[in-house]
């Protein structure tokens, strides 16, 4: 029987879902465990009761809404996303996975389909880094990749910690139970925009993730001499602000001089202090973001970082120190999987390539203890983390059915 996605449902949906931020729409800012984020997480949450999904939530946060399938001995098959948003971003990112997944369960249940594998639908907590510093939290504790003694010392932006904030958003429970077995998911596929223009350019419907790039991140924290912006001379200064800039502009030529395109590198965060219009900064808060698909070119890159707060160091007489915040493998899709998403595309007359992520997703964690692939929609001019991130309703409905059509069969 022909599945039938109801893409007005999930665009409404996405709509009600975007309207759980604290900034004003087009932009939405939904950071993990805010108040938007609950009042969305408890707003979904009843749309799977709704569904008539079982539902259990683990100790920080990540929610499973699960289709109970005839052979409960089984592996069930996973698909979902987040719904955190940075701020200012966009209503896309993440929430099509998420919702788009709902709506492929609901679908297939519209036409009395009954799984054998149960189909199991998940919020990740915190993919973005946004609270933390780090991104994929939920997911890194599922597969095993992220020690829960690790996150004890985190403080956010407040001061407060990771268990601080989840037990104020009613997660309690101990973190190391958060950890889910190799192989509890025969199959894992997450739906998302892909947040890149390939596939706008190209006019192709969809796109099937063969691998996710492999991220780094890092705290470098610079320490000068601050002084008065008349009285001191140039030649007596240690401007820590200056040497940030060096720093970044050697992280870029680090990332320009691979000769692939895959490699990227980002100095997203800059801090200086006292950032007094006549006080010479004696101090700078950095984090950079480097990535590529080939982790060898990523770890020249790092070298490189490396290298370069060594020789400024020297150079202006600062103090550079160098905080690692994760520095994960890449990852390559299970081929069972993909060539599920493949058939699904051809049986729709759906064009497809087959296409790596830049962007990191929770698939890259859950691909350590499942067979994992994903499957990208395109977004207009591939713009995303901004409130002008756009996907058609057209996009939304293509990409649920291939993953309802998916999920059809990895479930039977
Ligand atoms: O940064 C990323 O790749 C993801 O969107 N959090
Ligand atoms: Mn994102
Ligand atoms: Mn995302």
């Amino acid at each position: 029987m022909n599945i039938q996605i109801d893409v007005n449902r999930i665009v409404r949906e996405l709509e009600t879902l975007a309207g759980f931020s604290s900034t004003p729409a087009p932009a939405v800012t939904r950071v993990v465990f805010s108040e938007e984020d609950i009042r969305a997480r408890a707003w979904f949450y009843q749309r799977c009761v709704e569904a008539g999904l079982q539902m259990r939530e683990d100790a920080v946060g990540n929610t499973f809404a699960r289709w109970v399938g005839s052979d409960t001995d089984s592996p069930a098959v996973g698909t979902g996303s987040h719904i955190d948003a940075i701020p200012n971003a966009g209503r896309y990112d993440g929430t099509v996975g998420v919702l788009g997944g709902l709506e492929a369960i609901r679908a297939l249940q519209r036409i009395g389909y009954q799984p054998k594998r149960s189909i199991e639908l998940l919020l990740f907590t915190a993919e973005e880094p946004t609270r933390f510093g780090i991104g994929c939290l939920g997911s890194r504790l599922l597969s095993g990749t992220l020690a829960p003694k690790a996150t004890v010392a985190w403080k956010d932006a407040d001061g407060r910690s990771l268990d601080q904030v989840r037990l104020a958003a009613g997660f309690s429970g101990d973190l190391a139970a958060v950890k889910l077995p190799q192989g509890y998911y025969s199959a894992f596929v997450e739906l998302h925009i892909e947040q890149g223009p390939l596939l706008e350019q190209r006019g192709v419907d969809l796109g099937v993730v063969t691998a996710i790039a492999a991220p780094a991140s890092f705290r470098i924290d610079i320490y000068g001499q601050g002084g008065h912006a008349g009285a001191v001379l140039m030649t007596d200064r240690h401007d820590a602000f200056l040497a940030s800039a060096e720093i970044a502009l050697a992280l870029e030529a680090a990332a320009r001089c691979t000769g692939a395109v895959d490699s990227v590198a980002t100095t997203g965060v800059c801090q200086i202090f006292p950032s007094a219009i006549n006080s010479i900064p004696s101090q700078v808060h950095m984090e950079a973001d480097i990535r590529d698909i080939d982790e060898s070119r990523r770890d020249k890159m790092i070298a490189a970082l490396n290298d370069a707060c060594e020789r400024v160091a020297n150079g202006r007489q600062v103090r550079v120190t160098v905080e690692t915040i994760n520095r994960d493998a890449p990852c390559a899709s299970a081929p069972a999987v993909s060539e599920a998403l493949e058939r699904a595309c051809q049986k729709h007359s759906f064009t497809f390539d087959r296409m790596v992520s830049r962007a990191y997703h929770d698939s890259l964690f859950m691909s350590r203890i499942s067979p994992t692939a994903m499957l990208f929609i395109p977004c207009r001019d591939g713009v995303s983390h901004r409130p002008d991130e756009y996907a058609s309703p057209e996009a939304i409905g293509r990409g649920a059915l291939v993953l309802a059509e998916t999920l059809r069969e990895l479930s039977a």
